[in-house]
């Protein structure tokens, strides 16, 4: 019986020693320590060294990146992220060298994708996007804020069974973390503060997932002043908890339906304890209308497909800044406002329910529902709503366009049509 014990006991020991596999091959990666030195060939080696079945390491330092990064062959790998990587502020090296990222014509500083990939920041580690210099360049530009070239900070692409964890990313260049092709990937206390120093940021999206399933965010932290996250094109399966977002304009849906005839659903979404303070929405849908009008990633149109089966649980606002849940089917092409049907599109929006959403408004406006003629929204639910204005009086507008089967509420007036693409005019 005793014997028995030492020996389970060794047992376990030996394989927890096993477990820690002191073997793995570790690169741990030198800094030149001046932005005149490009780190990026070294960050690239290794990878290429060390990242199948290795560990890679980013000391305690600065890393300046002044070129793309495709690491898009890793296979179970350690990142291990200890310092802070800064991007080169050379607008025009980006614009006409960053990588194709396969979606609405955007472009990327790093694309990286594999299998059992382990991306760990242990809350410092850093992606410092520059992006400071791109807000200003662009307002310069005339706030073509899609602007050819200008890239997304980090593009996982056909990543797998990973996890990326206690990164902080810094004024992204332009959308955070783009997701795409990937499954399976939990997201754990991220992050992003893309709240510009000199102006406003613009288009830095928290986080976007396009064409991806099984994924969960848990704790991510977003200051911005676009999309807190946003689930676009055949996003599936995804869970998304216990996280804040300040200043952007919430949980988006879209825009999808910017193909003309494509097919495109988003469902199985899951939302649950998430703390919104100064934003437009907590939930927002934008689809395109039916008419094509241009090419992505300003034009487009004509989409087909469906929203379906979401559930958004305990939100808590403060201080929102527009209609708490909308919905606008009326987004088209950036260069032509005020043309185009919004009641058209032939993409759906249908069981969606939204139970508990409580805290500060400074819109009258519960829901904004836009929906389309074609395509009616159906099985919209809304429980457990208790919104105020700051004096305490409640806010609690409903109003609808083309909304069938309502649960839990009762639309009391019609909705605006023809307003901004974020549904509220
Ligand atoms: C290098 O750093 C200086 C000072 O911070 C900055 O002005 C310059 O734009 C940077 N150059 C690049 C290529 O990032
Ligand atoms: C990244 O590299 C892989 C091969 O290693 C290549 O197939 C792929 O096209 C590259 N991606 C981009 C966006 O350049
Ligand atoms: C992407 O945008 C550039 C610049 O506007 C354009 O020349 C190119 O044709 C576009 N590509 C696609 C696939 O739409
Ligand atoms: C870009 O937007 C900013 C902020 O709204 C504004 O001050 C600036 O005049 C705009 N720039 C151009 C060229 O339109
Ligand atoms: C949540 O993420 C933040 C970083 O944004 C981190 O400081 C904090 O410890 C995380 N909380 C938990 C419970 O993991
Ligand atoms: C985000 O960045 C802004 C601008 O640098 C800074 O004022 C703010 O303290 C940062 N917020 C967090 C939570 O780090
Ligand atoms: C989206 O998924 C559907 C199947 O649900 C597929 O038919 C369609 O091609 C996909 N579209 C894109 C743009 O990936
Ligand atoms: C917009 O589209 C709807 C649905 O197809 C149609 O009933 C309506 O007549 C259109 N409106 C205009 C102004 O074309
Ligand atoms: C409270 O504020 C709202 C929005 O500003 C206003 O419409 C309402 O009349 C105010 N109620 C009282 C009792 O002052």
């Amino acid at each position: 019986m005793y014997i028995h014990k030492v020996l389970t006991f060794l047992t376990a020991l030996t394989s927890v020693s096993a477990g820690r596999t002191p073997s793995r091959k570790t690169c741990v990666i030198p800094a030149s320590g001046t932005n005149t030195t490009d780190d990026a060939p070294a960050i690239l080696h290794a990878f290429k060294r060390c990242g199948r079945g290795g560990k890679v390491v980013f000391k305690p330092t600065t890393y300046h990146v002044n070129s793309v990064l495709n690491t898009t062959w890793l296979k179970d790998v350690d990142i291990d992220i200890q310092g802070t990587l800064l991007w080169s502020t050379d607008i025009h090296y980006w614009l006409d060298n960053s990588l194709e990222v396969g979606y609405q014509n955007q472009s990327t500083a790093w694309i990286l994708g594999g299998d059992s990939v382990r991306i760990n920041g242990h809350g410092v580690g850093t992606f410092d996007g520059n992006g400071d210099y791109w807000y200003e360049w662009i307002q310069e530009q005339e706030n073509t804020s899609n602007y050819p070239g200008r890239p997304i900070a980090l593009t996982l692409d056909g990543l797998t069974n990973s996890v990326v964890r206690g990164v902080t990313f810094l004024r992204s260049q332009m959308w955070t973390l783009a997701i795409i092709y990937s499954h399976h990937v939990e997201f754990d206390s991220i992050l992003v503060n893309n709240t510009g120093n000199r102006v406003d940021s613009s288009n830095t999206d928290g986080a976007d997932t396009i064409r991806s399933s099984h994924l969960t965010f848990n704790n991510l932290t977003v200051y911005n002043g676009d999309d807190s996250i946003s689930f676009k094109a055949n996003s599936t399966d995804i869970t998304l908890k216990n996280s804040r977002f300040y200043n952007g304009l919430g949980v988006a849906i879209g825009s999808i339906g910017q193909l003309n005839d494509e097919f495109e659903v988003v469902e199985r979404i899951k939302v649950e304890n998430i703390n919104y303070e100064n934003t437009l929405h907590a939930v927002y849908f934008k689809t395109w209308t039916d008419d094509q009008n241009g090419y992505p990633p300003n034009g487009g149109g004509g989409g087909l497909g469906y929203a379906s089966n979401m559930l958004f649980k305990n939100l808590k606002v403060s201080n929102m800044r527009g209609s708490a849940v909308a919905i606008s089917q009326c987004t088209r092409f950036i260069g032509a406002p005020g043309t185009g049907n919004c009641t058209n599109s032939q993409f759906q929006i249908r069981d969606i329910t939204i139970a508990g959403l409580k805290g500060t408004t400074g819109s009258s406006r519960v829901t904004s529902f836009q929906c389309s003629a074609e395509a009616p929204c159906t099985d919209l639910g809304m429980f457990g709503i208790d919104l105020e204005f700051e004096n305490g009086t409640a806010a609690g507008e409903y109003l609808c366009g083309n909304v069938k089967h309502p649960r839990g509420f009762e639309c009391m007036g019609e909705v605006c049509v023809g307003g901004s693409s974020t549904g509220d005019c």
